[in-house]
């Protein structure tokens, strides 16, 4: 899995550079600064952005309250000095919504001892000063989990380190000195887990650079499956914050609570069982959104989000923020249908496809392609086949799966057509997925299938259901 954009949700939002000291007084370009941060840190889409402004500037205002209140700034609302002030300040490329703990699956390590490379070095330190920041860095977890690490040498290790400069092969571009210091990726596969360094700072020991082991020990965190803090005393706050005296350097309260709601305390800890102490926020008064009984008709990734349709409505979750949206189908897609049964995103054409009954629709953000809906038996079912229940697409292979009833069929996205040898039985294929799919959706190399109340987790490598969980456990329930 090449992503963090397959992953690409959990990403870090382009982390583009701005000027540093061009700025502020003219109210113009602040206001730029601004947005640009709100853009890369607080998840103020690019693509729902003049749907928002054409109404009015309330959601900017928010954003901006919502930030200042992160950072521990006065709630203004407004771009007031001390905001601008913040918003230069150096700090990590990762942006300060969502909190990684609150997903199933993915967002930890399943085991407890991890592989990390240093793929290549600063030139500003010696090596073993490198080397040492970074064995110190992940000290600082190992001591308050029962996590352990070793170093490899060769070869794909979990978490996987290097420096690099501007673009750097992961769409999340560096920036020069200053600004952005590094970026993480929260655990999992490929890219996943890996932690990169901007080169472009000047690295040091001690604070009279950018400090290689605090920079480290906040990215290791999120490698571990840490999201940002917005606790100011927080290893785990996004803005750098160079100690002077380093040897005073210890977790807080709250870095300790995140970690260990994850992994739990070291083995020899008289504290017993993590108990997750952070909760997380409540999720928006939608009276069904938690009721154990929920299902869904049909879920998609759009763009780095995921879509749960249920009747006329959809909830929408983007990883980066806590709080799942709640909306009509059709304030977003006026001609869809109410009632889906299946949706699937082919992310390389950033299409998503939407089904229900015999016919099906092509959507581009919030745009209901010209030519459809067309008939299902276009793509190659029987006639005997009325509806599909569930779909979801293999990024890799840039295969469809369609589940419909006990059987399943596989769509060849690049020939667009219907591969021979199907149906098949989907209890042979994916064991353990025994009951009707209501709806599927793919994220972090999982597949999760959605029957009722419940959710499985699958893993198509190994074969087998690696999880079982409530269908809601994706909106904070
Ligand atoms: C380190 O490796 C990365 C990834 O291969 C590359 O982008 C970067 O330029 C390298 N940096 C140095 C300092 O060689
Ligand atoms: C699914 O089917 C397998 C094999 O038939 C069976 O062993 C297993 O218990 C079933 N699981 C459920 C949840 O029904
Ligand atoms: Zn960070
Ligand atoms: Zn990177």
């Amino acid at each position: 899995m090449q992503s963090l954009l397959t992953l690409l949700l959990l990403c870090v939002a382009a982390c583009s550079a701005y000027p540093v000291d061009r700025a502020a007084e003219d109210g113009d370009s602040s206001m730029d600064l601004v947005q640009q941060y709100l853009e890369n840190y607080y998840n103020f889409a690019k693509d729902v952005k003049q749907f928002v402004r054409s109404r009015d500037s309330g959601p900017v205002v928010k954003k901006i309250r919502e930030m200042q209140k992160f950072l521990g700034l006065e709630v203004t609302g407004k771009p007031d000095p001390d905001t601008l002030a913040m918003i230069r300040k150096p700090r990590c490329g990762v942006p300060d919504v969502g909190q990684f703990s609150t997903f199933p699956g993915m967002p930890k390590w399943r085991k407890t001892h991890l592989t990390y490379r240093i793929v290549n070095y600063t030139l500003d330190l010696p090596r073993e000063a490198v080397d040492s920041a970074i064995e110190k860095a992940l000290e600082v977890w190992a001591e308050v989990t029962p996590l352990t690490f070793s170093k490899i040498f060769e070869g794909e290790a979990d978490i996987m380190i290097f420096f690099a400069v501007r673009d750097h092969g992961d769409f999340n571009p560096f920036d020069g000195p200053g600004n952005i210091l590094g970026h993480a990726y929260a655990p999992g596969l490929g890219i996943n887990g890996d932690a990169h360094f901007d080169d472009d700072e000047q690295w040091t020991r001690d604070t009279s650079g950018t400090n290689l082991f605090l920079v480290a020990a906040h990215e290791l965190g999120h490698s571990l499956g840490l999201y940002h803090s917005a606790d100011p005393r927080a290893l785990m706050f996004p803005v750098y914050n160079a100690l002077t005296d380093l040897t005073r350097f210890r977790l807080s309260q709250d870095d300790v609570n995140g970690i260990q709601s994850l992994y739990g305390p070291p083995p020899s800890s008289p504290d017993g069982p993590a108990v997750p102490t952070e909760s997380v926020p409540p999720g928006p008064e939608t009276p069904a959104m938690c009721d154990p009984t929920l299902s869904f008709d049909a879920i998609s990734s759009l763009r780095g989000e995921i879509l749960f349709f249920k009747d006329r409505h959809l909830w929408r979750k983007s990883l980066r923020t806590p709080e799942p949206g709640f909306y009509l189908i059709s304030s977003f897609w006026p001609s869809l249908p109410s009632g889906l049964d299946a949706a699937y995103e082919e992310t390389s054409k950033d299409i998503v496809l939407i089904f229900k009954g015999n016919q099906f629709w092509a959507i581009k953000g919030t745009e209901v392609r010209a030519g459809y809906p067309k008939d299902i038996h276009t793509l190659g079912f029987p006639r005997s086949v009325r509806k599909i229940d569930a779909a979801v697409f293999d990024k890799e292979k840039k295969k469809t799966y369609f589940f419909v009833g006990d059987r399943y069929w596989r769509f060849d996205e690049k020939r667009q057509s219907m591969e021979p040898d199907f149906p098949k039985k989907i209890a042979e294929d994916f064991p353990g997925v025994n009951s009707t799919v209501d709806a599927a959706f793919e994220a972090f190399g999982f597949y999760y299938f959605f029957s009722g109340s419940s959710q499985l987790e699958f893993d198509p490598n190994a074969k087998k259901v690696t999880h079982v969980l409530k269908s809601n456990s994706w909106l904070n329930c």
